[in-house]
């Protein structure tokens, strides 16, 4: 397996580089690296304390191998894959399929995930599953997730009617060795069931289980995937502090993120399948660092996508003339896979210059145009370019932003790991499906609720009538 290739280029954040202070001076860099140096020596002691997990998981090849083989058995038997998950549970696997690309032609099965309970999106896409040759992966770290719930519940009486008894073969269960209904469910009914490790949180498990077993089953290399993660843990182990770009990127952010705050990260990706990758970074960076910090202060910076090159024709507008609240960080491949050419056509002189060309020039000239116009607007701006499009690439970039993460959190004096605001509203949505136990919490909510003054215009339909009076 080659090595990997990455160009992180942070020369567009330097203060010589941008006017009007928007740029990190050298005292401020410093500043930031010392505080990465703490955080660093502080993850790394939760680490060896085993409190972190993350950055073990490239280490399990043997556990990958034999993820390998159980779904090499699942292809041979199975047409379709169907994963069940929200979230951690769900985002990680389709940013690796997306971005490695072109699985489905290594005779894999066909990966669908369901990460909702939208009935108008969810009932169609089960029903588009041949049952009796689709294996269901139902995937929830903390095993009490009612959208995941919700929908194996339907999937399980599904099974039953298409293939009555043997439902039970076809659903596997991804979750905590010990916790939660999923496990309960996966020990009573006897399920074949595999293990996320309790030290690594949903929005991290992409190497665990969770991750690994589905792509595996739909023709992605995990070996390579996890040997790309572990060069990328062993670049920044190994690597001294400007040449760390794992270091280094921390810093940077660190400094837009509560040094000098920047609200909006925007990533600007340009290359297929990079938009999924984004997706997964929106959860991992929003829910790991918004955050109140342990003295009371909010701090968090709003991840927002932006797909080259067609959002340049929706949202540069803002990024170029709006409000200066953005740092950007620019993602590409640094290959690409097609080299269609663009024919000479004779059909306008301002066209000609695109004759015989291949298209991938106008796309990386619309890369570099897009860099350098908000650059000359002042925008500060990160610049990741990943060797080529493969699992080894794939895999050291998701562990690279894993541990920047992780990193910034900590820094920030925030706990990345944790998700209390996604906790709460779990409770409440299952204090209104009525859930026993969470009575006090539904009454509660509901008193809030009414207390809301209303300022609600309906169109089209007769007004409610109001409780106890004209
Ligand atoms: O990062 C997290 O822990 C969460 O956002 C979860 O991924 C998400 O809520 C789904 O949770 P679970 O995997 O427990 O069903």
């Amino acid at each position: 397996m080659g090595r990997i290739r990455f160009r992180f280029d942070f020369s567009l954040v330097q203060e010589s580089n941008l006017s009007d202070g928007v740029g990190i001076s050298a005292a401020d860099f410093r500043c930031a690296m010392d505080q990465v140096d703490r955080a660093v020596k502080s993850l790394e002691a939760r680490n060896l304390k085993g409190e972190i997990g993350f950055p073990d998981l490239p280490f399990l090849e043997k556990e990958g191998r034999a993820i390998a083989r159980d779904a090499k058995a699942l292809a041979a038997k199975y047409t379709h894959l169907l994963v069940l998950g929200i979230g951690g549970s769900s985002l990680g696997t389709r940013a690796v399929y997306e971005a490695v690309g072109m699985v489905a032609a290594r005779g894999g099965l066909k990966l669908s995930v369901a990460d909702n309970v939208d009935p108008d999106v969810f009932f169609p896409l089960l029903a588009s599953h041949p049952l009796k040759k689709t294996v269901v992966v139902a995937i929830s770290k903390s095993g009490g997730t009612g959208e995941t719930n919700a929908q194996l519940s339907v999937v399980i009486a599904a099974l039953k009617k298409a293939v009555g008894k043997r439902w039970k073969e076809q659903l596997i269960i991804v979750t905590d060795p010990q916790k939660g209904i999923f496990r309960r469910l996966a020990r009573e009914e006897g399920l074949k069931s595999y293990e996320i490790p309790p030290n690594v949180g949903g929005r991290f498990s992409v190497f665990t289980p969770g991750g690994l077993l589905p792509l595996a089953a739909a023709g992605v290399r995990i070996g390579g995937l996890l040997n790309g993660a572990a060069q990328m843990e062993s670049i920044f182990r190994n690597t001294r502090d400007a040449d760390n770009p794992v270091r280094f990127a921390s810093a940077v952010y660190a400094h837009y993120l509560y040094q000098s705050p920047k609200p909006v990260q925007v990533w600007f990706t340009y290359g297929a399948g990079l938009d999924r990758v984004a997706e997964w970074w929106q959860q991992l960076w929003g829910e790991s660092l918004g955050k109140k910090r342990v003295c009371g202060s909010p701090v968090g910076q709003t991840p927002v996508r932006a797909l080259g090159v067609t959002d340049q024709h929706s949202q540069v507008q803002l990024y170029q003339d709006g409000p200066a609240d953005k740092v950007f960080t620019f993602v590409r491949w640094m290959k690409g896979r097609e080299k269609g050419i663009m024919p000479k056509a004779e059909l306008a002189p301002e066209m000609a210059m695109f004759g015989g060309r291949q298209m991938r020039d106008l796309f990386d000239a619309e890369f570099e145009g897009t860099v350098g116009a908000l650059w000359a607007a002042g925008r500060p701006i990160v610049r990741m370019e990943i060797g080529s499009r493969d699992e080894e690439h794939v895999g050291a970039f998701l562990q690279f932003w894993e541990w920047v993460t992780a990193i910034v959190g900590e820094c920030a004096g925030v706990n990345p790991f944790d998700q209390p605001g996604v906790e709460e509203g779990k409770n409440i949505t299952r204090a209104l499906m009525g859930e026993k136990g969470s009575e006090e919490q539904r009454t509660r909510f509901e008193r809030r609720i009414a207390g809301i003054k209303k300022a609600e215009i309906r169109v089209g339909e007769d007004r409610p009538a109001r409780k106890g009076g004209r």
